[in-house]
Parts: C-alpha cells; sequence; structure tokens
C-alpha cells in the first residue's frame, strides 16, 4: 500500500465528494497522478480497434475529466486511453448541489450532476493543445487515444444540429468521438436512443462530417430487451463505429445498503457490474464483431476485465473503481487480468475476445 492509499484516500473520503473530486483533479495537475509509460505495458495486454491502438484495454470513463484539463496527467499514469467530456455546446452549471454521493457501503456513486461543464469552446482549445503536443496518430506509441464525449445542453438543444456541430469541433483532435445518450440527468436524452430518433442524428454527423475519426454511441444499460437489436442496428447502419456500453443506471438493484440508496440519479459501481455485464452480451449478440465494444460498468477487478472481453468488449471503462481506489487501482487490474488472462489458458486479450458468447 502506497501513501495514496494508506493516508490520502481515506481523507478524502471524508470530504464532501465534489471537493474531493476537484482535489483529484488538482493533484493529477500537480503529477501527483503516477507515471507509467504505456510503452511498459505488457503485449499480451494491447488491443486494436477501430483503427487505432491501445497499450492496455483500460480506459478513463467519461465524466471524470469533464472540461480536458487532466487528459496529459491521466495518459501519463497508466490508463490505456482517456475519455474527456461529456462537454455540451455551451458551458452550463448542472443541477444544484448536493448532486453526487458516495454509497460506501455499496462501492457505488449516485450521481445527477446534470452535464456541468465549461463548453465546447474551452474543451476544444484544450485538446487542440494537446494534441500539438503529441497524438499516437503521429508518434506511434508515445501517447494513448484520447476521447471526445459529446452530449446537448438541458435546455435549447436541437440534437441533429448540435451533435454535428460539437463533432466538428473536435474532430481534428480526438482519437475518436462518443455520442453520449445514456446520461440520465438530462431530460429526454435517453429518448434519443430510439432506433430511428438515433440513426437521424447519426445521418445528420455523417453528412456534415464525411471525414472524421471513429464515432461510438454510449448507451444506456436501462434500455427495455427488446429494444437491444434496434437500437444497435440503427447504430451500425448509421455508420458508428462502435458502442460504450454502459452509462448509470436508473434503477435500484436490490440490497442496496447506504442511506443515499434513494438519491435520485445514476447509479454506478459494483452495484452496475451484473446489468451492465448483461447488456453488453445482449449488444454482443446482435453486433456480432461488427463495432467494437468498450465496456463500463462496475470494473474493479481483473477478473471483470476479462468477463467482459470474454463477452464480447475490445476494451473497458472505469470511473467509480477509480474514485475509491486512486491511481494505484490500474497497476492492480494489469497485473489481474494478466493472471486471469494465464489462468484461463489465454496468451492475449484477443484470444479471449468473445469466448463466452454462444
Ligand atoms: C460522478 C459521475 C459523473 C459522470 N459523468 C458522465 C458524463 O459526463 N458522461 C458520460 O458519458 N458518463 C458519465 N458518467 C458515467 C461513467 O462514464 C461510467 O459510464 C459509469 O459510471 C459506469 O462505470 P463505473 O461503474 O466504473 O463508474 C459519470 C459517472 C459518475 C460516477
Amino acid at each position: 500500500m502506497n501513501i495514496m492509499s494508506r493516508m490520502i484516500l481515506p481523507l478524502m473520503q471524508r470530504l464532501d465528494p465534489e471537493d474531493a473530486h476537484r482535489i483529484a483533479l488538482d493533484a493529477l495537475q500537480l503529477g501527483l497522478g503516477g507515471v507509467s509509460c504505456p510503452g511498459n505495458d505488457d503485449p499480451a495486454l494491447s488491443v486494436r480497434a477501430m483503427g487505432l491502438r491501445f497499450p492496455n484495454p483500460i480506459g478513463m470513463a467519461a465524466g471524470f475529466d469533464k472540461n480536458a484539463l487532466v487528459v496529459r496527467p491521466l495518459t501519463r499514469s497508466g490508463f490505456g486511453f482517456v475519455e474527456a467530456g461529456t462537454v455540451t455546446p455551451r458551458p452550463q452549471p448542472g443541477n444544484p448541489q448536493p448532486r453526487l454521493f458516495r454509497l460506501t457501503e455499496d462501492r457505488a456513486i449516485i450521481n445527477r450532476m446534470g452535464f456541468n461543464n465549461q463548453g465546447i469552446d474551452r474543451f476544444a482549445v484544450r485538446l487542440a493543445r494537446l494534441h500539438r503536443v503529441s497524438s499516437p496518430r503521429r508518434t506511434p506509441g508515445a501517447q494513448v487515444p484520447v476521447g471526445a464525449n459529446l452530449g446537448i445542453n438541458k435546455t435549447g438543444a436541437d440534437p441533429e444540429r448540435d451533435y454535428p456541430m460539437l463533432v466538428g469541433r473536435v474532430k481534428h483532435y480526438a482519437d475518436y468521438i462518443v455520442i453520449n445518450l445514456s446520461s440520465p440527468n438530462t431530460p429526454g436524452l435517453r429518448d434519443l436512443l430510439e432506433a430511428s430518433r438515433l440513426k437521424g442524428i447519426l445521418d445528420a454527423i455523417n453528412t456534415a462530417h464525411p471525414e472524421r475519426p471513429p464515432l461510438l454511441v454510449k448507451i444506456s444499460p436501462d434500455i427495455a430487451h427488446d429494444d437491444v437489436p434496434g437500437v444497435v442496428e440503427a447504430a451500425i447502419e448509421g455508420g458508428a463505429q462502435g458502442l460504450i456500453v454502459s452509462n448509470t443506471t436508473i434503477s435500484r438493484p436490490a440490497g442496496l445498503l447506504s442511506p443515499h440508496a434513494g438519491e435520485s440519479g445514476g447509479l454506478s459501481g459494483r452495484p452496475l457490474r451484473a446489468l451492465a455485464q448483461d447488456m453488453l452480451t445482449r449488444v454482443a449478440k446482435v453486433a456480432n464483431g461488427r463495432v467494437a465494444l468498450v465496456a463500463s460498468g462496475g470494473i474493479e477487478t481483473g477478473a471483470d476485465i476479462l468477463d467482459r472481453v470474454r463477452a464480447g468488449a475490445d476494451l473497458v471503462q472505469i470511473y467509480t473503481s477509480y474514485i475509491y481506489e486512486g491511481p494505484g487501482i490500474l497497476r492492480r487490474l494489469k497485473a489481474e487480468t494478466l493472471r486471469a488472462l494465464r489462468a484461463e489458458g489465454f496468451e492475449t486479450l484477443a484470444d479471449a475476445k468473445g469466448t463466452a458468447l454462444t
């Protein structure tokens, strides 16, 4: 156990969660997130997907760095890729506080942040600056892929206008782009996951930007099971290169212990794991290898990572487990994933992909 996990994290967990988050971002900016060279990752963990190379499959999920303030420190701390955002066209304050709750007993978080962010202008400037310094496309192996996660404002939004505009602002600086249609905290957003609406948005993006980095759609774990094939087909027909499965859930699985369990908002972390894994399996069966899949939701061990890869994921993302454990989690997850691979008789992650699908 290092000083971070022994002393700093327990202290942080006594702070108001939003204060703790701000301190974590400051600490990363000061270089306290640790340094790990992507070249040091075991080649068995490397992934090729969407025309990109990832030194390991573990990404930072969207929402941690909404304003692209700490992308570079995160890329250096051992993540295989980093997703900044969700960013909206105009800056907005998000929902009134309190809006972020630690469910410590459940290893979970409930948030109803509501896309608090500084808007696309500042976001794009930061990504552009980062891109000038280093890009995996220009200097292979020197950096890890960076994604931009895009959303719409709470008021005055027009998705068919706003998403193409946002794509245009980041397409030269992001290695991949995510259309977030799954946050439960922006009224009406998840309605855009309806198949024909989704196809319409993707068509609008393709018309405005025939040349662009790979595009992914981030979906909800709460989609009705009957609707899953339609959503996946619409995304593929609309030219998406990948799906992120999944965002937080508005459901409340039985057995939650924390007094905050009744707060409204999206639930993440351990209680989301089974739901997210089940949705991934459903999506993977429909997608059948036609698009890349990024698994998100309750991942906290190497066994979890291997389970998602065996269910068809190319890559995974973490958020809540990183909040509870800090940057040291990356070293543990990589070591555990390698051990889990060997224990199951696989040489590389690529060998394990999809092997649990029948
Ligand atoms: C506080 C908080 C804020 C989040 N904000 C966003 C966001 O802005 N955009 C997004 O696509 N997902 C957001 N998410 C969802 C995460 O990216 C992730 O998909 C989800 O938390 C499940 O992963 P986890 O169980 O590892 O946390 C947020 C999650 C949390 C906990």
